[in-house]
């Protein structure tokens, strides 16, 4: 039975492995090996990894990829994707090929403006607070001037505060809403401890203000940037004649409206919309996190927007119009490309080099446009062969390396598969054939 440990962090890294071995892994005497297989040969490079988090033990890998030929607002980019799931590349490759004979991508910025709360309770008059807050709201205002100078100096800083008033829905319940411009940088950091200094002001002036009598204060709960950002918004769009997409058998009209029925389908129904919008942020976060960006603000604000109607529905919306196939993506997107992993993560550096150094602005195109072709992709997929025919082929390899085939078992397997539906199964009895034969 494992025992709780006091000062784990001050162990070095042998000494944590030592111990998670004995309290955990005495069963599995190559762990060890494992952990350390993964050690980079480079200290500093090692260094540099071990200090992102805190106990670390290893690296854990992912495949870093790229998806070329993507025509974005005409050029061309080759986009890094970092991703574990087969097929996902090949599917983004696949439709930015489909659309470069097409006009390619276009994309646009729609707004940039990011928000944080500060959230107050408060059980006196709401007059009372309110003439308060209208009264310090130049102070709350200058109290982040020291933080936001640099800021302020490229264009940006603390936008707007604004006292809201929630307390039909949760008694007592106020909150000052802040907005702010961070230019390339995604914020939080400088949102949050804009956040902080305002919140500290607000208090301080509330205590020694005459509006609050019989000490019926306003008080601070918490202070945070909030991940849900609307007003940073971006599109991407393909559009072309309905002639021009014709998928084998299938006329382009016919694809086009089946198209337009399935995307109608994740619009109107939640079961399907969850799993559309899963296969959009299959695009999303691979350039998300080859760009080192946090992709768990990136889902929980899209998939936020994704039921900003009051329920959960597409991210894409596709018509024909004039017989012209639309298709196109919203969403919101937080993004930084300075500051965070960006400066340090050696791959995550080179991903811009390969973008060809975007600011914030041009990064959320990019991103958007990841997540409309994976869309595509899917879509493509779903109202024609099936998923599970390119799924399965790029997925074969990983069966493969299961089964621990050898380089010439896979060579055969492949050029066996080239023509015939790949299951687990399937690919098992073809191996025990040509290992028996
Ligand atoms: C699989 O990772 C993603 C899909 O399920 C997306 C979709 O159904 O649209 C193929």
């Amino acid at each position: 039975m494992p025992k709780p440990v006091s000062g784990f962090s001050k162990k070095n890294k042998e000494e944590k492995i030592d111990w998670l071995l004995s309290n955990y892994l005495s069963h599995l005497p190559e762990a060890k090996n494992t952990l350390k297989k993964y050690w980079n040969a480079d200290s500093e490079l090692q260094k540099l990894h071990d200090d992102f988090i805190e106990n670390t033990l290893s690296n854990y890998y992912l495949p870093f990829s790229i998806a070329p030929n993507f025509l974005i607002n005409n050029t061309l980019y080759a986009i890094p994707m970092v991703i574990e799931e087969s097929s996902v590349v090949a599917a983004a490759s696949n439709a930015a090929k489909f659309w470069l004979d097409k006009g390619g991508f276009s994309a646009e910025v729609i707004s940039t403006q990011k928000n944080g709360q500060i959230h107050i309770n408060y059980y006196g008059d709401t007059k009372s607070l309110k003439n308060f807050f209208n009264e310090i709201k130049p102070l709350l205002i200058h109290a982040v001037d020291n933080i936001a100078e640099n800021m302020k100096k490229r264009g940006g800083g603390l936008l707007d505060i604004e006292l809201l008033d929630a307390s039909q829905t949760l008694e007592g319940y106020y909150q000052l809403h802040c907005t702010f411009e961070t230019l390339d940088a995604m914020g939080a950091n400088f949102i949050n401890s804009c956040l902080e200094t305002i919140a500290k002001t607000f208090e301080t002036e509330a205590r020694k203000h005459s509006e609050f009598k019989y000490e019926v204060y306003p008080e601070v709960v918490m202070s945070i940037l909030s991940n849900y950002v609307p007003e940073c918004l971006v599109r991407a769009k393909v559009s072309c004649p309905v002639t021009q997409l014709s998928q084998g058998k299938i006329d382009g009209k016919t694809f086009a409206e089946k198209f337009v029925r399935a995307v109608n389908i994740a619009k109107s129904e939640t079961r399907r919309a969850v799993t559309h919008n899963k296969g959009i942020m299959n695009g999303i976060d691979a350039v998300i996190l080859a760009t080192g960006n946090d992709f768990r603000a990136v889902e929980a604000g899209v998939h936020a927007y994704a039921a900003k109607n009051g329920y959960y529905s597409s991210l894409t919306h596709a018509t024909i119009e004039d017989e012209t196939f639309n298709f196109w993506i919203e969403i919101p997107l937080a993004l930084g490309t300075v500051g965070g992993l960006t400066s340090l993560h050696p791959l995550v550096k080179l991903a811009f080099e390969i973008l060809q150094k975007p600011n914030a602005k041009q990064l959320m195109q990019l991103v958007a446009v990841a997540g409309l072709a994976q869309n595509f992709a899917a879509i493509r997929s779903l109202v024609t062969t099936g998923i599970q025919k390119g799924h399965m082929k790029m997925h074969l390899m990983n069966i493969l390396n299961q089964l621990g085939a050898t380089e010439e078992e896979k060579r055969k397997t492949v050029q066996h598969f080239k023509d015939t539906t790949v299951s687990h199964t399937a690919v098992v009895n073809y191996l025990e054939n040509i290992r028996n034969s």
